[in-house]
């Protein structure tokens, strides 16, 4: 890979790419007015973009904020649903394409917005029938598949309030969520394909279920796929997808509901064992979504818009469902891996469907370039026009190659800074106007204000410090569930209540773009997944073999950062490798495949201060092979406790 740039060659050429001039022509934005707009009034900004989608009822104030909680568009009556399909029915749209869906065995099913709201609506109804009503809380545990898209969109029809849950979360994971929003209804499917296996996400739901008495109903959607795939279907509490909607009717209108009435949880790593239901409003989220979608990645009717997240996440939220098809686009939506049944899989299908907006994460870009540029070079590419990238930081050479050979040097990238939390896109260039900078995400959002701050609250002028949001945004958090007192703590008492705090580094260049460092709290980013360290450590622990455990990341080349766990074992059980092994498949059973830990090192005890706190920078030197060599060595009482006394030496109690 001669053609590589290396970091050090970008900090000095500061090299900077401004879009074209042909694709600036065409741009939504291509100047610097919504910028200056929103910098005078940002209220003014948000509203005029509310303006622009369907109110049953108009707001009273556009924000009302008592810190750090806030409303927006108060009084306002908004449904989203109406908004994502209803809204086009009116238009030439209604026979547009809404959802262009690609199954991992190539077949490919394809949702009018007409078809997609007679699908919804029917949907809502059936929900109706099993008692979910405006408040119920739904969870939804499936592959990527239309119907995941169509649960989500009904439940906002009608009010209900769903919790999406990864599809490869554990079973645990799943009735964990479930209990803790005391979900009465969850949506699953038979199976989904994954790198030609089937997930069987039933039998998985129904370990789950045995522990989540709030569940009254389940509905699973056959997921077609050839043979039957059996799983269980339990007399009065288990009903087929498909035997629901033949019954339901189409008519469903959307509820009406209160702007500041909830639309969605969804669960999120901190820095405790236990996830956060993240609470997102209906109309605020509405309008921060719209927004993003329409300005970063520039949609038009001819795009066809494809991003490549899971609809457990918040990306599949907000830019693959509720953002693109606020603005009407053609969504492409695919079930399966990149890398099967060749690793070339994105490449055909961004030619087959001719793809212009392509959106997806640096894990995945570093995979491609490992994979050669002669995978894309098969395949016609010329279709694509704008690259997004989300998820965590890109490093310049994965930005250098994504520009160079998906893009073919012309596409512009929007590289995007935001969070499940701040429900949208925060920080990032406009792209047919912003100049991108390879590592930078760049500026903030039109209405969104940023800084860097010190732990004091100082501002930081040069040199890195603490992301901070100084003014609230529509599509913002506006609580934990059940848990308003983590929300303040965990977001608003840094600096004051005013103030949030992202829980991410950041440094800023002389023309204010930022760089974001990563998490400056215990939660790693593995491959643009958010994991709590506190959460491997208690699945850890829970293992019958282990005393203490801790657990830290070691930079990647592939997934940005791996999980790596010390473990001191308890006295019965000899250190081994099949010890190991099984500990490792003890965290995937009790998380999910992704918290699996890469390495397990084995400590005689975990090293900690006087104190008693366990000396995480060490730890993370170890793990990233910066000290001590051998770590097999811990594994020696005597080596821990040299290793501690020099610690102190260096870093002190
Ligand atoms: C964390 C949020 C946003 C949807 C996917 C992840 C990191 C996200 C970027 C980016 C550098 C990024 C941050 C953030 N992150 N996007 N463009 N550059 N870092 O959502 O699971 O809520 O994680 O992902 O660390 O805090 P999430």
């Amino acid at each position: 890979m001669s053609e590589q740039v290396t970091f050090d060659d970008l900090l000095h050429e500061e090299r900077e790419f401004a879009p074209s001039k042909e694709f600036a022509e065409q741009a939504i934005v291509s100047d610097d007015s919504l910028y200056k707009q929103s910098e005078k009034d940002p209220l003014a900004f948000w509203e005029k973009e509310a303006r622009e989608l369907e109110w049953f009822a108009p707001w009273k104030e556009v924000m009302e904020w008592t810190p750090p909680h806030v409303k927006w568009f108060t009084n306002g009556r908004i449904n989203l649903s109406h908004n994502c399909l209803d809204r086009h029915l009116k238009t030439w749209r209604r026979n547009k394409a809404a959802i262009i869906w690609e199954g991992e065995n190539n077949e490919i099913k394809t949702f009018t917005y007409q078809q997609l709201h007679t699908d919804v609506c029917k949907f809502a109804n059936a929900m109706k029938s099993l008692g979910v009503t405006k408040g119920t809380r739904v969870a939804i545990y499936m592959a990527m598949v239309p119907e995941a898209a169509i649960a989500m969109l009904a439940c906002a029809r009608i009010g209900a309030i769903h919790s999406v849950v990864f599809g490869g979360f554990s079973p645990e994971s799943l009735s964990d969520r479930i209990n803790d929003a005391q979900a009465e209804l969850l949506i699953t499917s038979d199976g989904g394909w994954r790198r030609g296996n089937i997930v069987p996400l039933k039998n998985e739901a129904d370990k789950a279920l045995e522990n989540t008495p709030s569940i009254k109903n389940v509905v699973i959607v056959k997921r077609p796929h050839g043979e039957p795939f059996p799983c269980r279907v339990k007399d009065g509490r288990d009903h087929w997808y498909h035997r629901l909607m033949e019954e339901a009717s189409a008519d469903c209108p959307a509820t009406e509901l209160d702007s500041e009435d909830p639309l969605y949880t969804l669960y999120t790593s901190g820095t405790t064992g236990k996830p956060k239901g993240i609470v997102h409003t209906t109309g605020g989220y509405s309008v921060g979504t719209y927004a993003t979608t329409k300005y970063v990645f520039d949609l038009k009717d001819e795009d066809i818009y494809w991003c490549t997240a899971d609809v457990g996440w918040v990306t599949g939220h907000s830019y693959i469902v509720y953002g693109p098809l606020q603005c009407g686009a053609t969504v492409l939506m695919y079930e399966g891996a990149p890398n099967y049944p060749e690793n070339d899989r994105f490449w055909e299908i961004i030619e087959r469907h001719r793809v212009s907006v392509f959106y997806t994460a640096p894990t995945a870009i570093r995979a491609f370039m490992k994979w050669g540029h002669q995978l894309p070079a098969k395949h016609d590419l010329s279709s694509l026009r704008l690259l997004g990238s989300v998820g965590e930081p890109i490093n310049p050479e994965a930005w250098m190659w994504y520009h160079k050979h998906i893009g073919g040097g012309n596409c512009p990238i929007v590289d995007t800074w935001w969070q499940t939390e701040t429900g949208s896109i925060m920080i990032t260039t406009l792209p047919g106007y912003g100049k991108a900078k390879p590592g930078y995400a760049g500026v903030p959002f039109p209405g969104i204000q940023a800084t860097i701050l010190d732990e004091d609250g100082n501002e930081v002028e040069s040199g890195s410090g603490l992301l901070a949001v100084t003014h609230p945004w529509p599509s913002m958090l506006r609580t934990i569930w059940g848990d308003d007192e983590r929300f303040v703590n965990t977001y608003f008492s840094k600096w004051n209540k005013k103030i949030y705090f992202p829980g991410d580094g950041a440094k800023r260049d002389e023309k204010g773009n930022f760089m974001i460092l990563g998490r400056v709290d215990d939660v790693l980013n593995v491959s643009g997944h958010r994991i709590g360290t506190m959460e491997v450590e208690s699945a850890l622990v829970d293992h019958h073999l282990v005393a203490e455990a801790a657990v830290v990341g070691r930079k990647h080349d592939l997934k940005g950062q791996a999980v790596v766990a010390f473990v001191t074992l308890k006295a019965r059980a000899t250190m081994s490798d099949a010890i190991k092994d099984e500990l490792k498949k003890h965290v995937a059973t009790k998380i999910g495949a992704i918290a699996r830990p890469e390495e397990i090192i084995f400590a005689a005890d975990l090293p900690k201060t006087r104190s008693g706190k366990i000396m995480r920078r060490l730890l993370r030197d170890i793990a990233d092979g910066n000290a001590l060599g051998d770590t097999t060595t811990l594994a020696d009482p005597s080596v821990v406790e040299m290793v501690r006394e020099q610690y102190e030496e260096k870093y002190g109690d």
